[in-house]
């Protein structure tokens, strides 16, 4: 039995979110440079979109570029920031006619005009494609987006336009970036890294973490399934006990 055919398909999460780690060791273990190991990096995107069109998978979050990031060598930066705009170029009219809608989440104000324009046109495409959300994180940070929405909750309460005593999860959920798109069940990273770098900290308070030391351009199909098997093996308890679930 291969390994799609082992996966339940009534049982495969809605949302899946990526740390896609690993480009630049990959480029180094081959003697090349980094931007040659995010440029592999860009086609293994490809390939997890397509498994989760395969498999139904709703929304696909990857984290392409971290506040943090902001802090390497500037050539790195605006390779990966070219890379951006090469790839919605080269892959814009596939993805729109796949019924692929872009999203974006991240301090956007701090992209370069090129890029940030680039992201705005590819969002407004494809917004109205319902097959499966593509959500790009770039510039972001869990702590930013928090950090964001307490203070966009707390000028809509100066503002009078809500009351904090009505300030819930659902309402504080509404001001973060990923407002209206569901917690991702299960969190991949590759690499053989095992840490949240500051990737989603409020939305994946319930999620499965799956790490697997692949590369990030070596990230193929068959590792996809192997993650989502895994995480078919679980038991999500949110809390309650081992019976409970089975009665
Ligand atoms: C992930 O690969 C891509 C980005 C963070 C942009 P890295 O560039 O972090 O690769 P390693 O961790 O150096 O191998
Ligand atoms: C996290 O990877 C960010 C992305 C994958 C975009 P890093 O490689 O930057 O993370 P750290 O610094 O090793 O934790
Ligand atoms: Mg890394």
């Amino acid at each position: 039995m291969s390994l799609i055919e082992k996966i339940d398909k009534t049982r495969v999460p809605k949302h899946v979110a990526i740390i896609m780690d690993g480009n630049g060791r990959w480029a180094k273990s081959r003697g090349k440079l980094r931007l040659s190991g995010h440029q592999e990096g860009a086609k293994s995107v490809k390939t997890a979109i397509e498994v989760c069109g395969e498999l139904g998978i709703k929304y696909l979050t990857v984290y392409a570029f971290s506040t943090e990031n902001w802090n390497r060598p500037k050539n790195e930066v605006s390779g990966l920031m070219n890379l951006l705009v090469s790839s919605v170029d080269r892959e814009i009219n596939e993805i729109n006619e796949l019924g692929i809608r872009i999203q974006v989440i991240g301090e956007m104000k701090k992209l370069p005009d090129n890029v940030r324009k680039k992201l705005q046109d590819a969002i407004e495409t494809t917004k109205n494609n319902k097959k499966l959300t593509f959500i790009v994180a770039l510039s972001y940070s869990g702590r930013w987006d928090i950090l964001n929405a307490a203070k966009s909750i707390a000028r809509d309460a100066k503002e009078n336009l809500i009351d904090p005593s009505e300030i819930s999860y659902e309402l504080f959920e509404s001001y973060l970036a990923t407002a209206g798109t569901p917690d991702p069940e299960l969190l991949i990273r590759t690499s053989g890294e095992e840490r949240i770098s500051n990737f989603l900290l409020y939305q994946t308070a319930y999620s499965e973490f799956y790490f697997t030391d692949v590369l990030w351009p070596d990230f193929s199909k068959e590792a996809f399934y192997e993650a989502i098997l895994d995480y078919q093996n679980r038991e999500r308890r949110f809390g309650k006990t081992s019976e409970q679930l089975t009665k």
